[in-house]
């Protein structure tokens, strides 16, 4: 049985506007009222291990779809001015960080591979000097294939990555050229075997259904090929369009978009496939091998989520460096500014560039794990659940919520009892707007996110 079934008759019903939940709150919900002393004690009173992120955010070439926070420029020193601040960012950080371990550390953007080798090895050595990385350490980058020669690849696993993660987005070159990210496929196929020899342990390739000109037909092929590339995982974005938030992206012509019955078209015809081919379902935009850590950490109950997506450790253990990064730890959020120039500000006059934060209060982690649960396992045991959370009554506790969930039991997509709740199968589609109905903060700013399909 597949693991999600799909009904184009809901589309209007439940595609609103929502959330991923890479956390609960979301980002919307941090303020610049935020205290920096918070920092210190979610730190001090964290577990040993956490998860590092380091944002990177150059780019050579602008793809005009692109959501991410990124810096399109030919100028490569600028990339020296930008590790001289990173450099500042960890020494503020070492002392708080000296008891605790790095497990796993991710390198995204913008475009690491943006990096010169020698840029790469000041960065991974200014890692080593601040901060204690485990031996066994997971350590992985984002890859713009266009970005990256052999020695780089090479270098990469010199220097201890050993994950790697590809931008493939569409291969079809109608599609291809309405984005401006022209790639050829040889180049992708060849990376992707030179990382197996080269001995990374996890390939990921990243996909986007919804771009401009997808048709089932052609978005198969593309589909086809990556089955045939045998990734360890799969990354299949749904295409958030908000030209009134990415200018970029007002170069993609509404009439070119695929509407949403042709989007879950897209999309049903990439499930079935990765399933067929083998894959677990992670779950929203998620596909990983059965040998994967990612499903089995699924399978076991212990999958978690935080800004990266579906991770297997970093849930509320995360901090971010770097322009735009966000943290989590220990139930306290914060975001660096968006801002270059005011990121540079805030470092170099010696001080973090938080811009924004948050501090949960108990509603809000209580609210955080249920949601966490329903994302990552699609089901909840409330009698576990209330013997952890001091709730009198769970239904009564969250009798609005249920007034909201109605439909979505109406219309089997939820079975709900007293002591579980359980997404079906025609429902995980729907999980962004099922979590939507526990989302205390969601009327404000709801039209900023995209659309769950
Ligand atoms: C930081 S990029 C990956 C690394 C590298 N810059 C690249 O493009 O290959 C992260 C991923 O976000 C996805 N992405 C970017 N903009 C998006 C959007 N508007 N909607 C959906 N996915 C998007 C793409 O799949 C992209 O590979
Ligand atoms: S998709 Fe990647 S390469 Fe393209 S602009 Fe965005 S971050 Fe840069």
């Amino acid at each position: 049985m597949l693991p999600i079934q799909l009904n184009p008759a809901l589309i209007s019903k439940y595609n609103i506007n929502g959330p991923r939940y890479t956390s609960y709150p979301t980002a919307l919900a941090l303020d610049t009222g935020f205290n920096q002393a918070l920092i210190n004690s979610a730190i001090s009173q964290a577990a040993t291990n956490l998860s590092l992120y380091l944002h990177i955010p150059f780019c050579h070439k602008l793809c005009y779809y692109c959501g991410c926070n990124k810096i399109v420029t030919r100028h490569q020193h600028k990339a020296d001015s930008y590790l001289d601040a990173l450099a500042q960012e960890m020494a503020l950080y070492q002392p708080l960080l000296q008891n605790k371990s790095i497990n796993q550390l991710h390198l995204g953007g913008g475009t690491p591979t943006f990096l010169t080798e020698a840029q790469l090895s000041r960065l991974m050595a200014l890692l080593q000097q601040h901060f204690i990385i485990a031996d066994d350490a997971e350590i992985s980058i984002e890859i713009d294939p266009r970005s990256c020669s052999d020695n780089k690849l090479t270098h990469l696993r010199t220097l201890g990555f050993n994950r790697v993660s590809f931008g493939v987005q569409d291969l079809d070159d109608k599609v291809q050229i309405a984005i401006n990210r022209v790639q050829d496929t040889d180049l992708i196929r060849h990376q992707v075997a030179l990382s197996r020899e080269l001995g990374f342990s996890s390939i990921n390739l990243d996909l986007i259904y919804g771009l401009p000109y997808q048709q089932p037909a052609s978005f198969a092929e593309t589909v086809d090929e990556v089955i045939r590339l045998n990734p360890d995982r799969i990354s299949l974005f749904s295409y958030a369009h908000l030209p009134e938030r990415f200018a970029a992206q007002r170069k993609i012509a509404d009439s070119s978009l695929p509407d949403a019955p042709l989007k879950l078209e897209l999309m049903q015809l990439a499930i079935n496939r990765f399933v067929a081919a083998g894959y677990q379902f992670i779950g929203m935009d998620h596909f990983a091998r059965l040998d994967d850590a990612l499903a089995k950490a699924q399978r076991a109950g212990k999958l978690q989520r935080n800004f990266q997506g579906y991770t297997t450790a970093g849930q509320d253990a995360l901090i971010g460096l770097g322009v735009s990064s966000i943290s989590q730890v220990n139930g306290v959020l914060w975001q660096n500014s968006k801002d270059l120039p005011e990121y540079y500000q805030a470092i170099n006059a010696g001080r973090l560039a938080v811009a924004r934060g948050f501090a949960l209060n108990s509603d809000d982690k209580l609210r955080a794990e249920l949601i966490s649960q329903l994302i990552c396992h699609f089901e909840l045991d409330i009698t576990a659940f209330c013997r952890k959370w001091p709730l009198e009554s769970f239904w009564q506790y969250f009798a609005e919520a249920l007034a909201q969930l109605q439909p979505f039991i109406e219309d089997g997509l939820l079975l709900v009892n007293d002591g579980q709740i359980k997404v079906t199968a025609a429902g995980r589609l729907w999980v962004r707007s099922i979590c939507a109905c526990f989302d205390a903060y969601l009327t404000k700013g709801q039209q900023r996110y995209s659309k769950v399909v």
